[in-house]
């Protein structure tokens, strides 16, 4: 049976009174892994920080809906942490984590402190567990990485090295916000693998924020848009890849290079609104090639489509759909 690890229901997710993110539901059973893409501005990683439990700090507040992490209501900052669900339940490897590590401590520091605070028992063991923390992401010579400052790795190796922080607590589920986007080509491709990897070793749920579909289509089972703070489609990561319905998933497809591409690369007319100026029907429609009147007057809400695939568009079951092979988004 599986055993669902988070579930949020029409979560809204407001900073000084401004709704930011709104209507997202998401769910993500043991062992599974999620996508979430969308162009910056989305929403993507203020949504999983309240899956994470960490609005607090930026201001931030779920404002409606509800969140279920493991077995916990985690709706609220405050029943999140006196569950203690951060780092043992749920854990983040967050945006820009490359400059998260403090420069003046030495990467052994970084990670007992972190299994110290997750774990009062270890204490005796700590230096064993940072060694075997270090070898589980595949970090080479760690008793020399322990003595290393953050500026002697590579971008490659100190995203490892979030990685094992993240993982210290033995979380059910990792959440991974951007994790390969500062990285070159090649290691990106490594860091997906550990992370593949490490999800099916250590029998975790994965989410995967990116704004690069090629890396969802690469590491993920399902996934979901995200458009002006609203998932707009959802659905196996195949499916929505090879026959996306919603005119936003369609124009992310097409604005974006493969290799081999000889015709022109078509970009999305205009750039998304802001959260102040929302239009009060579907958010996409005035960039929208196929909006009418409907479009203008009312929110589309998630419509199934079949076989865990849903859309968010008053013209889901008309609009064109693309054939676009899974094939074309690996080989790029
Ligand atoms: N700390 C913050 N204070 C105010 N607004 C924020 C804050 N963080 C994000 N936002 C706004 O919320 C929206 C979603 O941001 P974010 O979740 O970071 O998007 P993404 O990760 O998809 O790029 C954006 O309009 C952004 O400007
Ligand atoms: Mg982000």
């Amino acid at each position: 049976m599986t055993e669902m690890l988070l579930r949020a229901s029409n979560i809204a997710i407001e900073i000084a009174g401004l709704e930011l993110v709104s209507n997202v539901d998401l769910e993500v059973d043991r062992g599974h892994s999620l996508g979430i893409v969308g162009e910056t501005g989305s929403g993507k990683s203020l949504t999983c920080r309240a899956f994470a439990g960490l609005l607090s700090p930026i201001g931030g507040r779920i404002s409606s809906g509800s969140l279920w992490v493991g077995r916990q209501d985690a709706t609220s900052p405050d029943t999140h942490a006196k569950a203690a669900l951060y780092g043992r339940v749920v854990s983040l490897v967050p945006q820009n984590s490359l400059m998260a590590l403090n420069p003046l401590m030495r990467i052994g520091t970084h990670l007992t402190e972190t299994i110290k605070a997750l774990d009062a028992d270890s204490v005796v063991q700590l230096k064993a567990r940072a060694i075997d923390l270090l070898q589980r992401v595949g970090l080479p010579d760690p008793e020399r990485i322990l003595r290393q400052y953050p500026h002697q790795l590579s971008g490659g190796m100190r995203q490892r090295v979030m990685i094992a922080l993240a993982i210290a607590g033995r979380p059910e589920l990792l959440i991974a916000d951007e994790p390969t986007t500062a990285l070159d080509v090649s290691v990106q491709k490594d860091i997906l693998e550990l992370l593949r990897r490490l999800t099916h070793e250590e029998n975790m749920a994965l989410i995967l924020i990116s704004h690069d579909l090629g890396v969802v289509a690469a590491a993920t089972q399902s996934v979901a848009v995200m458009y002006a703070g609203m998932v707009v489609e959802r659905g196996p990561t195949d499916t929505v890849l090879r026959q996306p319905r919603h005119p936003y998933t369609q124009a992310l497809l097409k604005a974006r290079p493969t290799i081999g591409h000889t015709g022109r690369l078509m970009g999305i007319p205009g750039a998304p609104a802001s959260p102040d100026t929302w239009p009060s029907g579907c958010r996409f429609a005035p960039r929208c090639p196929h909006a009418d009147n409907r479009c203008d007057a009312k929110v589309p809400t998630l419509e199934t489509i079949g076989g865990g695939h849903v859309g968010a568009c008053h013209r889901l079951h008309e609009s064109l759909v693309l054939d676009l092979s899974k094939k074309d988004l690996l080989s790029s």
